[in-house]
């Protein structure tokens, strides 16, 4: 899984599809503070330890540099940015009942507008699994040599707990 490279000053806006998706009741948001735990937990128990962990340190910025999609008072998506390295978008999920109906890209979107807020050119999503998804919606270019990149001798802790 390479990492890829995103201009962030050719983004497309995040307005249009973060109206359509509250029309069916999706609204993005940044988590408050008092819902760390809740949303940790979530991230935990639908992708495992690691996002979980990663998903914490957002939670040590203000603003938490996280987005979450809520429908019907749950959480179905989430979207983290400068938490694995500075600049790194992710990680990212939707929950998968919730998938194929832009959740995903307006995450995404929210999260790359809010690197460009903090002063990025660019940024960078690491090891990107599904590289298709992020070169249709953003244009990401993958950067050679770069995997493993920054993820190498780590300690497996990937268990949902
Ligand atoms: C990747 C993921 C976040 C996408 O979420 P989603 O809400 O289903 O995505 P969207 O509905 O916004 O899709 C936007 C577009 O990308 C396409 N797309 C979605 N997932 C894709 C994938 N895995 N590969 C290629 N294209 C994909 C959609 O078909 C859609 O195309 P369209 O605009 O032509 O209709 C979701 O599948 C997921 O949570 N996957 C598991 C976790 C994961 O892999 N995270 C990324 C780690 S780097």
């Amino acid at each position: 899984m390479p990492d890829l490279l995103v201009k962030l000053y050719e983004l497309p806006a995040l307005a249009p599809l973060q109206e359509r998706l509250l029309a069916a009741g999706i609204k993005l948001r940044h988590p408050l503070a008092f819902e760390k735990k809740a949303v940790v937990e979530w991230v935990n128990r639908e992708f495992g330890a690691e996002w979980a962990s990663e998903c914490e340190v957002a939670f040590a910025r203000q603003p938490i540099s996280c987005f979450i999609a809520v429908q019907d008072g749950k959480i179905i998506g989430f979207a983290c940015y400068d938490v694995t390295a500075k600049g790194f978008f992710g990680p990212t999920g939707v929950t998968a009942e919730a998938r194929g109906q832009g959740v995903g890209r307006a995450l995404l979107l929210a999260a790359l507008h809010g690197l460009a807020e903090m002063g990025y050119a660019y940024a960078i999503i690491g090891g990107a699994g599904p590289v298709d998804f992020y070169r249709k919606a953003v244009g990401a270019i993958e950067i050679e040599g770069s995997e493993p990149g920054i993820y190498r001798d780590w300690l497996p802790t990937g268990e949902r707990t």
